[in-house]
């Protein structure tokens, strides 16, 4: 054997390979990055699927291009249209998939070094995997805030508005300020968290890359992965191939349902009952 030839981690790109690099205990630095995919199976639409995606189904709003919803302009000038929407999207009547509880068996095993959502559902937190553990990229629902003075507005208040699609001004009052609320996701042309950029160097200290449910579609996001060392297996779950997965010696794609990849991961690692009883107390 020639000294270039490149020697992969995993001795095939099959789950059963994931898994004894995991129970082998050379991956205990696991990076895990998420999209809309992991929560369909929770009664979230994704954005970009076909038929069921949310931009598929914007017609009602007639928007000048689906993307317009979760436009920081647009909404300047109308947001109302991405109101109707938060209606449909906001937490608190969705319940973490099967995928999002064994990110948190990942976390409590000690093997979870970072998880990187795009998702802004907060179904990662409710499925118990530690906050310091979780970079919400695109932000979430959790807080909100004037988009002109910056003024951070009441929960209630934002509960209320949302439940009747009505949009929040500025809690300043109107002779103060008038500016919209909107909450701290982030749109098309705003930055991401800091948190992002401080974090996303830990994708270079992975031993092993899972990425879940996203088109990888929208940088800087869909950039994490390239940021994975040579040698590190990087694995997809996901209904269809996206980005360069599949383009590495050691990348592993389980193309299809990621809530039944998972359960095939699981049960080659030993924990489908520990998964199955999280799954169940939540
Ligand atoms: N199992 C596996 N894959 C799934 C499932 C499922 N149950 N459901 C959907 N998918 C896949 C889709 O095939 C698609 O490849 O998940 C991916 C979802 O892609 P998008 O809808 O583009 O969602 P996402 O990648 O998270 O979008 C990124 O775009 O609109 C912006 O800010 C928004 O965070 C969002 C970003």
């Amino acid at each position: 054997v020639s000294d270039d030839t490149p020697t992969e981690t995993l001795r095939e790109r099959s789950l059963a390979a994931v898994a004894e690099h995991i129970k082998s205990g050379k991956a205990r630095r696991i990076v895990v990055m998420t999209g809309a995919g992991i929560s369909t199976a929770a009664g979230i639409p994704d954005f970009r699927s076909p038929e069921t995606g949310l931009y598929a189904n914007l017609a009602k709003l007639n928007l000048p291009r689906p993307e317009a919803v979760f436009d920081l302009p647009f909404f300047r000038t109308n947001p109302k249209p991405f109101y109707v929407l938060a209606k449909d999207l906001y937490p608190g009547n969705f319940h973490p998939t099967v995928s999002h509880v064994f990110i948190s068996l990942l976390a409590k095993k000690g093997l979870l070094h970072q998880l990187f959502t795009q998702n802004i559902d907060c179904l990662e937190r409710a499925a118990g995997i530690p906050s310091e553990l979780i970079v919400e990229a695109h932000g979430s629902f959790a807080t909100q805030r004037c988009i002109e003075c910056r003024t951070p507005y009441p929960d209630d208040l934002m509960r209320e508005h949302v439940s009747r699609a009505q949009v929040p001004r500025c809690i300043r009052g109107p002779t103060e300020c008038d500016g919209f609320v909107k909450p701290d996701i982030v749109f098309f042309h705003e930055a991401l968290p800091t948190l992002f950029y401080d974090r996303k160097d830990l994708v270079d200290h992975a031993d092993l890359a899972l990425v879940l449910g996203t088109s990888l579609q929208v940088h800087p996001f869909a950039g994490l992965p390239e940021y994975v060392r040579e040698g590190v297996p990087r694995v997809l779950f996901n209904m269809e191939r996206v980005g360069s997965l599949g383009s590495l010696a050691d990348d592993v794609l389980e193309l299809g349902d990621c809530d039944g990849g998972i359960r095939k991961l699981a049960d080659e690692l030993g924990w489908s009952d520990e998964l199955e009883a999280e799954w169940r107390k939540l």
